[in-house]
């Protein structure tokens, strides 16, 4: 890792922390495990739930698979994830799922570049948990030589505001949704 990299690794750490302790003191970030997918598919589920109004259940997120592939089997090879916990109980997860071109996932955009998905339990948004959380998996995907992290967001989605601000960009999508990349490199 360059000298850049190694500060800008710190910044973002420090920065982080002093976020955290203004916004959310008892919340803490954990590097996300297999016994974990069943609170990744809940967070699944508030993802393609952020819309007011829409309510899909879990086993209807679980019977549809272009959804289920966002957690069957995770983590695979070469993916990982982070999950929020405050006072031991998990309030938010986000994590990495690597898919193929064969069977791509809605915000994918290249073999190697894994997609993220995000969510945060409705009674904790908008305390910086979910900006955390990106960071987390920014460094550590840095770390680990991925060169970039993409994914699928509907444009109405007040998240794709907060993606921007956390160096993701538009690079495709259609009239509903943009697909955002986060350069790594
Ligand atoms: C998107 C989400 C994960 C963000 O997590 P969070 O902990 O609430 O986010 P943070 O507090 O770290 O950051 C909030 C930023 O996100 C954006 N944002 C998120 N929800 C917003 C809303 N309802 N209205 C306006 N801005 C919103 C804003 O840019 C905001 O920044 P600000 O608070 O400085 O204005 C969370 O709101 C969530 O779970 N939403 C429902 C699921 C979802 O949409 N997942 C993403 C699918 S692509």
């Amino acid at each position: 890792m360059n000298r850049r990299s190694l500060y800008e690794n710190h910044l973002r750490r420090y920065h982080d922390a002093v976020n955290l302790a203004v916004m959310l003191p008892d919340m803490n970030l954990r590097a996300a495990a297999a016994a974990d997918r069943p609170f990744l598919t809940l967070m699944l589920v508030e993802a393609v739930n952020w819309a007011p109004g829409r309510e899909i259940s879990v086993a209807a997120a679980l019977a549809n698979s272009s959804l289920a592939r966002y957690v069957a089997g995770w983590p695979g090879p070469g993916e990982f994830g982070v999950v929020a916990v405050e006072a031991s109980a998990p309030i938010g997860a986000a994590w990495l799922r690597l898919f193929d071109a064969d069977h791509p996932g809605y915000g994918f955009v290249a073999p190697g570049i894994p997609e993220l998905s995000l969510a945060v339990a409705a009674h904790r948004r908008r305390r910086g948990v979910g900006r955390a959380m990106l960071a987390n998996l920014a460094v550590r995907a840095r770390d680990g030589g991925i060169p970039a992290i993409s994914l699928s967001v509907e444009r109405a989605n007040p998240a794709a505001a907060l993606y921007r601000a956390e160096g993701y960009v538009t690079v495709g999508g259609d009239d509903a949704a943009e697909v955002m990349v986060r350069w790594l490199e």
